[in-house]
């Protein structure tokens, strides 16, 4: 799978999910998550990001290693809803990105 990683926190570009042909880039409140099981390793994502926020997993910068856990709960809840357009922004984050301080400069 691919990770969405810090630098998409509080900036939510967006440019991603136009990409994604399956339509796994879910919305949070402060940034999107990538399905891991939905996810096809197409990687159309990664390039159309601005901030350089999404990575293959074997590629994620360690400093951001748990953002792939991040990323694989927080869809606990959401189980795999097949498709992000029809949800929207789900309102909610990972617990970790929930507490992280205001990301914008
Ligand atoms: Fe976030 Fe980059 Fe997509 S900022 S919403 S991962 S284009
Ligand atoms: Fe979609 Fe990116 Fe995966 S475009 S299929 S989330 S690699």
């Amino acid at each position: 799978t691919y990770v969405i990683a810090q630098p998409c926190v509080d900036v939510k570009d967006k440019a991603c999910i136009d990409e994604c042909p399956v339509d796994c880039i879910y919305e949070g409140e402060r940034s999107l998550y990538i399905h891991p099981d939905e996810c096809v390793d197409c990687g159309a994502c990664e390039p159309a990001c601005p901030v350089e926020a999404i990575y293959y997993e074997d590629d994620v910068p360690e400093e951001w290693s748990e953002y792939y856990t991040a990323n694989v709960d927080f869809f606990d809840e959401l189980g795999s809803p097949g498709g992000a357009a029809k949800l929207g922004n789900t309102g909610t984050d990972h617990p970790m990105i929930a507490a992280l301080p205001p990301q914008n400069q």
